[in-house]
């Protein structure tokens, strides 16, 4: 999520409190007592469950961000302030669902699986039928996660994961094999909040195990955000710090052999022309999106 974009909102929105779920809520976030890094899932829950009224155009359509939230009654108005970051949570969460729709068009019986999952729930959009889902994050964050958002059929399953330990692609039982059908890997929001070596060493895991032509959907930030989260709106009082961005978004590939840059998208294209003059004015400098989406791919070949 880069610094902000957008103007200041015009004018306050109405409290976004489910006051009949405020006690059982209050419950569920004050028992979870995230630490700061997990406790940035409410912002982009609270842009899915409401960013619409405000980007109608960029409505992602989540039929559960906004009983989630009121199940755990909080109070996100302060997140709905920030308003580039709202659009900026929309602009990839549309994004994410059409590759996600175009990948399980061409393997309709897949494994996805989404790391750092926060409280998100792609497969309402992503179910073919026959394709399998993960949902997988930091323990407390499962432990939150598993009464609002249980496994709703066998082909879903939930699991922990720590990205910042190696081995994570085995313990969560991912296809090892080269012949395996290719899966599709999300991780959005998470990576920023990682070491570069540590998210160098996610990426080398992906590309040492993956099927060949599994795909990898992550978001990224210009390195240049890095350090600097106490300055943005929404993060800042979290706590969290942005550690990892990208200076040229080749980085992403040079990391293994296997891997390659399929697609990169800026977010500059969700705020329209002036967007996108302004992506060509600072990307020589940056080198890379303010913030964007980037799809990795994995050769065949050795490991
Ligand atoms: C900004 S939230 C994003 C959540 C979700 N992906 C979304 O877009 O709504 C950041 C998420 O990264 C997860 N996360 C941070 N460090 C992690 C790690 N080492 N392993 C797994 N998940 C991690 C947090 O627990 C949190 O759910």
């Amino acid at each position: 999520m880069p610094p902000s974009l957008v103007p200041a909102r015009p004018a306050p929105p109405a409290a976004r409190r489910a006051p009949r779920a405020q006690a059982a809520s209050s419950c569920l976030l004050a028992e979870a007592q995230l630490p700061a890094v997990p406790s940035t899932l409410l912002i982009p829950l609270a842009a899915r469950a409401h960013g619409a009224q405000y980007f109608p155009w960029l409505a992602c359509q989540d039929a559960v961000a906004m009983q989630v939230l009121a199940a755990l009654g909080a109070d996100v108005s302060a997140y709905l302030d920030d308003l580039s970051t709202v659009l900026n949570v929309l602009w990839r969460t549309r994004a994410i669902k059409e590759l996600g729709q175009e990948f399980f068009a061409r393997h309709p019986s897949a494994l996805g699986a989404n790391l750092g999952c926060g409280l998100t729930h792609y497969f309402q959009w992503l179910d073919t039928g026959t394709n399998h889902w993960l949902d997988a994050d930091l323990p407390p964050v499962m432990a939150l996660r598993k009464p609002l958002l249980p496994p709703q059929c066998p082909r879903m399953r939930h699991a922990d994961l720590d990205l910042s330990q190696t081995g994570w692609w085995q313990r969560l039982g991912l296809p090892t094999q080269r012949s395996a059908t290719p899966v599709l890997l999300l991780c959005e929001g998470v990576l920023m909040y990682l070491p570069p070596a540590q998210v160098h060493a996610v990426l080398a895991e992906f590309a040492q195990h993956a099927p060949p032509g599994s795909r990898m959907v992550l978001d990224v930030m210009t390195r240049q955000a890095v350090g600097c989260a106490a300055r943005h709106a929404s993060v800042g009082p979290t706590g969290a710090e942005f550690r990892w961005g990208v200076g040229r978004m080749a980085e992403l590939a040079a990391v293994h052999p296997r891997l390659h840059l399929l697609r990169e998208q800026s977010v500059a294209e969700g705020y329209g022309w002036a967007g996108i003059a302004m992506d060509m004015w600072w990307r020589p400098w940056l080198g890379a999106p303010l913030y964007g989406l980037a799809t990795l791919g994995v050769r065949g070949g050795p490991p």
